[in-house]
């Protein structure tokens, strides 16, 4: 089993890194796999609503200049999948919004891609300075709510505090927090691969 998780931070090793990276040390001391893509310093384009892919069903996005088709297939080929992003201006940072406005498109918008979508499990974080994570946190899972996707209930809301890289190490709640989301995470996980039969592919 494996989740993957994508990093909406510029900063590779920031306070979001570091938020993710707990949740991942739990997922891996229960045998699971963890990788984490870097999307934040990315150039990835917006959504251009042309709805070519609903037209073409091949999986794909319209713009090739970023790794946003590659993305895709590796949310297809993980049993779980973990974004995270820092709070800028009480949303998600621009990158990663581009992103997944752009990939849960195209899941969407093929419906073999929307069931083999089914069951797999997600979790979202977000790193803040100050206020606003909540909201980055209802807007990264609200990208799952049209589709058959299962999350842990997070302990509290998995956001984390610090505003330069290396602050969220002092906040003791949010390591708690994400320590939590990372076992719940893993016991899911285990009972959907365990109770899920028949999902395509
Ligand atoms: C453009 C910008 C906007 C920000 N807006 C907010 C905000 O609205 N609320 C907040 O609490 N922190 C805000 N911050 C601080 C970041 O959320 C904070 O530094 C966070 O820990 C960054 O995570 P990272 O280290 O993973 O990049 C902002 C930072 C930047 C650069």
């Amino acid at each position: 089993m494996k989740v993957i998780a994508f990093n909406g931070s510029p900063r590779k090793e920031g306070n979001t890194y570091y938020a993710m990276s707990l949740v991942g040390e739990e997922l891996l001391r229960e045998g699971i796999g963890f990788e984490v893509v870097q999307v934040g310093d990315q150039c990835v384009r917006g959504c251009m609503a042309c709805k070519r892919c609903i037209v073409n069903q091949n999986e794909r996005c319209v713009i090739c200049s970023d790794d946003v088709n590659d993305w895709i297939q590796r949310m297809k080929r993980a049993d779980g999948v973990l974004l995270g992003s820092p709070t800028y201006y009480g949303g998600v940072a621009g990158p990663m919004k581009c992103f997944l406005d752009r990939a849960f498109y195209v899941i969407g918008a093929n419906q073999s891609l929307t069931l083999l979508m089914w069951y797999k499990v997600w979790a979202a974080v977000a790193a803040m300075g100050r206020a606003g994570g909540v909201a980055v946190y209802d807007n990264l899972s609200r990208y799952f709510s049209g589709y058959k996707w299962v999350c842990p209930m997070p302990t509290g809301f998995p956001v984390i505090f610090g505003d330069e890289p290396g602050d969220a190490k002092k906040d003791a709640r949010g390591i708690q927090v994400m320590r939590i989301l990372g076992k719940s995470m893993a016991c899911l996980l285990k009972e959907v691969s365990a109770a899920v039969e028949g999902r395509p592919g």
